[in-house]
């Protein structure tokens, strides 16, 4: 019974937030007249103690009080005597729990959203460098269209900035007080939730005490964020590993990202990137252990909510480690520059260029110029060329009215620059959305 009870293994983890749910509670008794003074300073001082021993390891956690909550309580009547009782008053662990945890969500919603605004600062500083470093665009990772590097990184900046607000929405649903619900009817003593939701930085108590003791919507709301998080990781992964390998060779990382092989020499894995691809498994494991351990649940607490915490740190844990390694990689990657433009100049990518300009010059609709590109693409791809290796009367034997001007348009170089319209890709566009990134996120 004691081992599959106690749950002080992972939620010693809760120290600080459930001393200071303490503290805040044991003020509002005082102030409220349900504790004396006397006894108040008492508990107050006493908590302090624990806290300290806790931090510097000089607290033996014990099993046989099952949870955090009893393991400062009984140190606490330890170090001060029987007032020491009077702190458990007009609450539960049920209320108690409930704080912790919104408190301890609350600081690691804190914590992310700091480390993603460093992975922002990593992928703004590559898409500033290359602002007009040109790489083949891909749509079902076929060559699709030029683009530049640093288009391609502020991409990743929204990506992230939609995650940070996700966090943000997130914080500001959790940021009520579920203190003072007690076990779940409320309590008959005159308590003010008000004073210790607003000691604990909480916007206001909840509302219903039923709500405030069963309610893990934050907890939900937290791992679908950090799972979508962790899928843009993924991505991001999933291109570096690409993008080092032999035959794509768009960038390269140095050896503090990637590993050797035991038997084959030339090798460079990048381990970092594939481990970070893989972990999201993890976090998105975290969101489907919660969400089925809830559903059917009736009100209230019940003890099976207690599996919350293991994923929930867990998720944390691990979407922390891979945003730290994909914000070291990202400043770690040089990219290739002439890899990355041999590659955008194969595959026709220039050939809605081609398109748009007998549209504008020669004033036929879309249609009819896609099909007449259809084939001169067709016409280059028989013997191996370019659209830029085709004569100007090869040209004109399939569409009389083009003019040698049309070779302007085929060059990579002017298909980027050519992307103006609100976020395009070309470089003097990248150049102003990577400031207002700046100004914006960082
Ligand atoms: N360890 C419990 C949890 O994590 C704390 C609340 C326990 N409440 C109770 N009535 N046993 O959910």
């Amino acid at each position: 019974m004691e081992k599959i009870n106690a749950s002080i293994d992972f939620d010693r983890r809760l120290y600080a937030q459930d001393i200071a749910g303490s503290k805040a509670h044991c003020r509002m008794l005082m102030r409220q007249g349900i504790v004396s003074r006397k006894d108040g300073q008492a508990i107050l001082r006493g908590l302090d103690r624990v806290r300290a021993q806790i931090e510097a390891g000089r607290f033996e956690f014990r099993t046989s009080l099952e949870d955090i909550h009893m393991n400062v309580e009984a140190r606490l009547a330890e170090l001060i005597g029987s007032a020491a009782g009077r702190l458990h008053t007009a609450r539960s662990r049920n209320d108690q729990i409930a704080t912790d945890f919104r408190l301890w969500v609350r600081d690691a919603i804190d914590g992310l959203d700091h480390q993603m605004r460093d992975l922002q600062a990593a992928l703004i500083d590559q898409a500033d460098r290359n602002a007009a470093t040109i790489m083949p665009g891909f749509t079902h990772l076929q060559v699709a269209q030029p683009v530049t590097f640093g288009h391609h990184m502020l991409a990743y900046v929204e990506m992230v900035g939609r995650d940070r607000s996700r966090l943000a929405d997130c914080r500001a649903r959790l940021n009520e007080s579920p203190l003072g619900a007690a076990a779940l009817a409320g309590t008959s003593f005159r308590i003010d939730r008000q004073m210790t939701a607003r000691e604990l930085g909480f916007d206001r108590p909840m509302a219903n005490s039923l709500d405030a003791v069963s309610d893990r919507d934050y907890a939900l709301e937290f791992l679908s964020a950090l799972s979508i998080s962790a899928v843009h990781l993924s991505r991001l992964a999933e291109e570096i590993v690409l993008w080092t390998s032999a035959q794509f060779g768009f960038v390269r990382l140095s050896d503090a990202y990637t590993t050797g092989s035991s038997i084959m020499p030339q090798k460079r894995n990048p381990d970092a990137a594939e481990i970070v691809r893989g972990k999201a498994g993890r976090v998105i494991g975290a969101l489907l252990a919660l969400l089925n351990m809830l559903k059917g649940l009736p009100l209230t607490y019940g003890k099976d909510m207690q599996e919350d915490k293991e994923p929930t740190f867990d998720a944390a844990d691990t979407l922390s480690l891979s945003l730290a390694a994909m914000t070291g990689m990202v400043r770690d990657m040089a990219p290739n520059k002439a890899a990355l433009r041999a590659a955008a100049a194969v595959g026709f990518a220039t050939a809605t260029d081609l398109a748009d300009w007998i549209v504008r010059r020669i004033g036929l609709p879309f249609r009819q110029a896609h099909h007449i590109v259809g084939s001169l693409v067709k016409l280059a791809e028989r013997d191996g060329r370019a659209l830029s290796d085709l004569s100007l009367r090869e040209m004109r034997e399939v569409e009389p009215r083009i003019t040698k001007a049309v070779y302007n348009v085929l060059t990579v170089e002017r298909s980027v620059a050519s992307r103006t319209s609100y976020g395009g890709t070309a470089p003097d566009n990248v150049r102003r959305q990577a400031k207002a990134a700046r100004k914006r996120y960082l």
